[in-house]
């Protein structure tokens, strides 16, 4: 009868709640296409150290493409018994080729080894895939910097007026981290790039094969150095699930700021109609949904990478069942990120700034005390006094509710007594507007108009480079 690979020294089958908890083909399945394609590269391995006839190589070829053929067309799926897509996968080539000759593939490999090898395979495939989306995001960020022009906004820190800042480099701050992420992808397919194909269960065959050219075939420029690690470890897995959460974070970032930008009381931006959402109750409202989902969702991307990295900690080094665990959540955060990156960028593709009201909101709030400060320290007064001097200035318009720029000559006169000449201290006028300010931080990454043009080139070189 039809058992498990592994039926030989068992007296009965796998129990019913057995295989319910071992059963994995309900997610795995996903790897078929890269079993199979594991199956032809180890075929040939077996062929050339004549454990696989010519004759025989040329069949169990012609068998796999007509189970990949099957698999395609959803003519061959797992079925309530198959423990694994391996399980499945050797049930259906044995349909096609017959015992004698589907049996004989199996030979010098694991599924340790395989499934050590697929998952590698799977995730360097989808890492190009979400580096596809990412880009086009940080293609997206640089388009709307282009486009916000010399606008000024208010900069905050804690969440409070700070200093002015362009709205293009508040924009293009945010393609830098997305950036990164990408740059991270780059350099994880380095490590990800190590075939453990051939390292069996745990120990190395000992059928004479050839690990580098099954390698080679699956895209791998090298072999796993240790057999124990190639199927034990999942560290690759863990740092790609990293790499995932945080493109999860860097999404939630910037999520936050368009939520907030669009609430009645910023009203910095407003959403395209097809980017946001209605309430079943309140005519009125528009939802920032797709903001919030990526918001929330980088929650369970997070979640994914602690349950990971949690199922691995203090594992013994070799294969455990508890490493079936790894996939479940990096395909979770594969699904994830494919599925919020596209309407992300739609979302920020299609915002539209209210310029007037960014530029007018720039320097309220005393956002220009340090442009003050500054002004006072070219003047020759020491930083700390001259800190002191434009707090002083904060205090008195403060106290008659008006802003920085509404102070009379006097006003400035008598605050600056101590250090400046009468004459001199209503000049620091000059400074008290917002093109002003921005013009003046002129230095590396600063917000002066010219600088922020050379960090949208910086940006855009660098997506071209990668
Ligand atoms: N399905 C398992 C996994 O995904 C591979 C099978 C290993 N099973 C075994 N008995 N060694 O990790």
């Amino acid at each position: 009868g039809r058992l498990a690979l592994w039926g030989g020294r068992f007296k009965s089958g796998p129990s019913p709640e057995l295989a319910v908890l071992s059963k994995s083909t309900q997610f795995d399945w996903r790897l078929a296409d890269d079993d199979i394609a594991g199956s032809h590269a180890h075929a040939r391995a077996l062929g050339r150290v004549g454990l696989l006839s010519q004759q025989e190589l040329e069949s169990m070829e012609s068998a796999l493409d007509l189970l990949q053929a099957r698999v395609d067309s959803g003519a061959f799926i797992p079925d309530e018994a198959d423990e694994d897509e391996a399980t499945a996968l050797e049930r259906g080539l044995i349909d096609i080729a017959g015992d004698e000759l589907g049996g004989k593939l199996r030979a010098g490999r694991s599924r340790n080894d395989q499934i050590a090898a697929l998952i590698r395979m799977w995730l360097r495939r989808q890492s190009r895939a979400l580096a596809s989306e990412l880009v086009s995001l940080c293609r997206t960020l640089i388009d709307q910097a282009k486009a916000a022009g010399d606008t000024v906004m208010p900069g905050r820190t804690h969440m409070q007026h700070a200093q002015p800042i362009l709205l293009a480099h508040q924009l293009i701050a945010h393609a830098w981290p997305l950036l990164r992420d990408l740059e991270r992808l780059r350099d994880w397919d380095h490590r990800a790039d190590a075939s453990p194909y051939g390292s069996g269960a745990l120990a190395g065959n000992t059928l004479g094969l050839d690990p580098a050219a099954v390698a080679k075939e699956l895209g791998f420029s090298h072999v796993t150095e240790n057999s124990i690690d190639g199927t034990a470890s999942r560290d690759v897995v863990a740092e790609f699930a990293f790499i995932a959460a945080m493109i999860g974070v860097d999404l939630s970032r910037l999520s936050e700021e368009i939520i907030i930008w669009n609430t009645q009381e910023f009203a910095f931006v407003r959403l395209d109609d097809a980017y946001s959402t209605g309430s079943s109750i309140m005519p009125q409202k528009k939802n920032p949904d797709i903001a919030e989902l990526a918001r929330g969702k980088s929650g369970r991307l997070i979640g994914d990478l602690t349950g990971l990295l949690t199922t691995l900690k203090g594992l013994p080094t070799a294969y455990a069942r508890d490493l079936q665990e790894d996939k479940e959540a990096v395909f979770d955060q594969v699904d994830t990120l494919l599925t919020v990156l596209p309407a992300f960028t739609g979302m920020v593709r299609t915002l539209t700034f209210d310029h007037e009201r960014l530029e007018a909101e720039a320097p309220t709030g005393f956002a220009l005390a340090t442009d003050i400060a500054e002004w006072l320290v070219k003047q020759g007064v020491p930083f700390r006094h001259a800190h002191e001097l434009s707090g002083a200035c904060v205090q008195v318009a403060e106290q008659r509710g008006v802003e920085l720029w509404d102070l009379s000559d006097e006003d400035f006169q008598r605050a600056f007594k101590d250090f400046l000449p009468a004459p001199l201290a209503p000049q620091v006028r000059q400074v008290l507007s917002t093109q002003g300010s921005v013009q003046a931080r002129q230095g590396q990454g600063g917000t002066a108009p010219a600088r922020v043009t050379e960090q949208i080139a910086q940006a855009e070189a660098q997506l071209t480079a990668l």
